[in-house]
C-alpha cells in the first residue's frame, strides 16, 4: 500500500494569470465511490476488483482501515486494487486505532460498518476531523445497538465505538440531507435482521444504494415528498465481490472546469466525469450562469452515468441558487463562489448551513477567501451573496484551514485575477486530488 506523505511544513503556492487553458485531462477517480468500493469489497465474500480508484490520502486511510478490520486489500497497478472481504458482520477486532486523517466520509461510513459487528474500534483523525460533529452518525447507530464506550466528548473524535452483537433494524429519518448519515445507517443495517429504512427529505448522493445493489443487496429507493427519498434495505444479504470502475470525480473536475470558464480564450476537455444527477448541481448552475459545458460520449457503469465535458471560456452572469439544490453540489460552493466573483451581477446561494461543518467552516472560509482578494461578499443567515464585477482584483493571501477545496478554489481564482493569489498551504490537496498542481500546469496554468 502506498505510504501517505504527511508533511509538517506548510507548502504555500501562488497562482497568476497567464494565457488560455487548453488540452484534455482526466481528473482522479470519484472520492465517494472509491471509499464505498473499498468498504463494500471488505463486507463482501470473494474478490472485488477496482479500477480508477482515487489514490488520495482520504481513500488510502479507508483502505488501511479495511485491512485493519480483517479484509485483504492489495494494490495491483496504477489505480487498480483488489479486496477480499470478511462478509457482512465479519470484521475482526482491529489492533490499533483507525486513523481517518482528514476524511469525514471514510470515518462516518466505517462507523456504520463497524456498528453492525461485535467488535470495538477506536476512531481518530486529524485536527480538522477531530473538530467535526459525529453525533449525527452515532445517534442512529446507538438506536441500532452500537455504543460509544470511551472518548467522544461533545460528539467528537477520538472515540471508541462498540458495535452491536445483535444489530436492530430501524426506520430513520435523517435530520439533515447527508449521504454520510444515510450510508452509515445502511451499512449498519446490512448486519441487522429484517428491513432497515432511511427516509430523507432532500435526496443526497445515492452511490451507496447503487453500489449495494451492484454487490447483490436487496435495496429499493422510492421518491418521498417533493425532493426526498425512502430507501429500504433487506438485512443480512450475502454480498459478493464485484468489479467497480470508478468514474472521474465531478467535485474534482469542478476546479479545471471553472478555471476554463473564467480564463479568457480557454477550451478544455475533461473525460469520464461522473454525471449522476445527485452530484451535478454545479454544472446546472454554471449553465444557468451562461457557462458553456457540453457533454459527449455519455455512458454508464453499475448505475453511475459518466460523460466527456467540453468547457469553453464564457461570460458569466449572477444567478440565484435554490436551497434544494445544495445536496447535489454541497462540495462545490467554494469554486462556484469563485465563478460568481468573475460573473456580472449578484449570485445568491441559499441554504448553506451544512457548509459550516465540512473540513472547515466553508461558509466563513469562502467569504474570507473572496474578501481578501477584493471581492464584495456577504453572509446573510445561511446564504452567501457574491457581488460579481466581471473581474477579481486578487493580491490576497488565502488561509486554507486544512481544507483541500479552499486551496484549489483559491488557486483557480488566481488564474484570471488582476494580481496573483497566494494560498498559505497546499498540502491538503493530496487528500482528494494529488495531481492537481501538475494537471493544472499541463493545461497551461501558472502555479508557482
Ligand atoms: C459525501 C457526502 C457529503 C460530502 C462529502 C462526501 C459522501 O457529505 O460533503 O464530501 O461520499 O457521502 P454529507 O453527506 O455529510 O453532506
Amino acid at each position: 500500500m502506498p505510504e501517505l506523505t504527511q508533511s509538517s511544513q506548510p507548502t504555500p503556492l501562488e497562482s497568476r494569470a497567464l494565457g488560455p487553458l487548453s488540452g484534455k485531462a482526466r481528473v482522479p477517480g470519484d472520492k465517494s465511490i472509491s471509499h464505498r468500493a473499498l468498504i463494500l469489497g471488505a463486507l463482501s465474500v470473494g474478490e472485488t476488483t477496482i479500477s480508477g480508484l482515487l489514490e488520495g490520502e482520504d481513500v488510502l486511510n479507508t483502505a488501511k482501515s479495511m485491512q485493519a478490520l480483517g479484509a485483504r486489500v492489495e494494490r495491483t497497478g496504477d489505480f487498480a486494487w483488489k479486496v477480499w472481504g470478511t462478509g457482512v458482520g465479519g470484521f475482526a477486532q482491529p489492533k490499533a486505532a483507525l486513523d481517518f486523517g482528514n476524511s469525514g466520509t471514510g470515518c462516518r461510513l466505517v462507523m456504520g460498518a463497524v456498528a453492525g459487528c461485535p467488535i470495538s474500534a477506536v476512531f481518530d483523525g486529524d485536527a480538522s476531523l477531530r473538530s467535526r460533529p459525529m453525533r449525527r452518525v452515532l445517534d442512529p447507530l446507538a438506536l441500532m445497538g452500537a455504543k460509544v464506550t470511551a472518548g467522544g466528548e461533545g460528539g467528537r473524535l477520538p472515540l471508541t465505538l462498540q458495535g452491536a452483537r445483535d444489530p436492530v433494524p430501524i426506520t430513520y429519518r435523517t435530520p439533515v440531507a447527508s449521504a454520510q448519515i444515510k450510508s452509515a445507517v445502511l451499512l449498519a443495517g446490512l448486519a441487522a435482521p429484517g428491513v432497515t429504512t432511511v427516509i430523507e427529505q432532500e435526496a443526497s448522493r445515492d452511490h451507496t444504494e447503487l453500489m449495494l445493489k451492484h454487490f447483490g443487496a436487496e435495496i429499493t429507493c422510492e421518491p418521498e415528498g417533493s425532493h426526498g427519498r425512502r430507501i429500504v434495505l433487506s438485512g443480512q444479504p450475502e454480498l459478493h465481490g464485484a468489479r467497480v470502475v470508478v468514474p472521474a470525480d465531478p467535485s474534482s473536475a469542478a476546479f479545471p472546469l471553472v478555471a476554463a470558464l473564467i480564463v479568457e480564450g480557454s477550451e478544455i476537455v475533461l473525460s469520464d466525469v461522473m454525471t449522476n444527477p445527485l452530484r451535478t448541481g454545479l454544472f446546472t448552475t454554471l449553465r444557468e450562469m451562461g457557462g458553456s459545458i457540453e457533454e459527449t460520449d455519455v455512458r454508464g457503469d453499475a448505475g453511475e452515468p459518466m460523460a466527456q465535458l467540453r468547457v469553453r471560456a464564457s461570460r458569466l452572469r449572477g444567478v440565484e441558487v435554490p436551497p434544494e439544490r445544495a445536496p447535489s453540489m454541497i462540495d462545490e460552493y467554494l469554486v462556484l463562489a469563485v465563478a460568481a466573483a468573475y460573473a456580472e451581477g449578484t449570485t445568491i446561494m441559499r441554504g448553506l448551513q451544512e457548509l459550516r461543518v465540512k473540513e472547515s467552516d466553508r461558509l466563513e472560509a469562502t467569504a474570507a477567501m473572496l474578501r481578501v482578494n477584493g471581492v464584495k461578499v456577504e453572509i446573510s443567515g445561511d446564504d452567501l451573496i457574491v457581488e460579481g464585477r466581471g473581474h477579481v482584483p486578487g493580491g490576497g493571501l488565502v488561509a486554507t484551514h486544512m481544507d483541500h477545496r479552499i486551496a484549489m478554489s483559491a488557486l483557480v481564482m488566481g488564474l484570471a485575477a488582476d494580481k496573483p493569489v497566494k494560498v498559505d498551504d497546499t498540502a491538503f490537496i493530496a487528500t482528494s486530488f494529488p495531481d492537481f498542481i501538475p494537471m493544472m500546469r499541463a493545461l497551461g496554468a501558472d502555479l508557482s
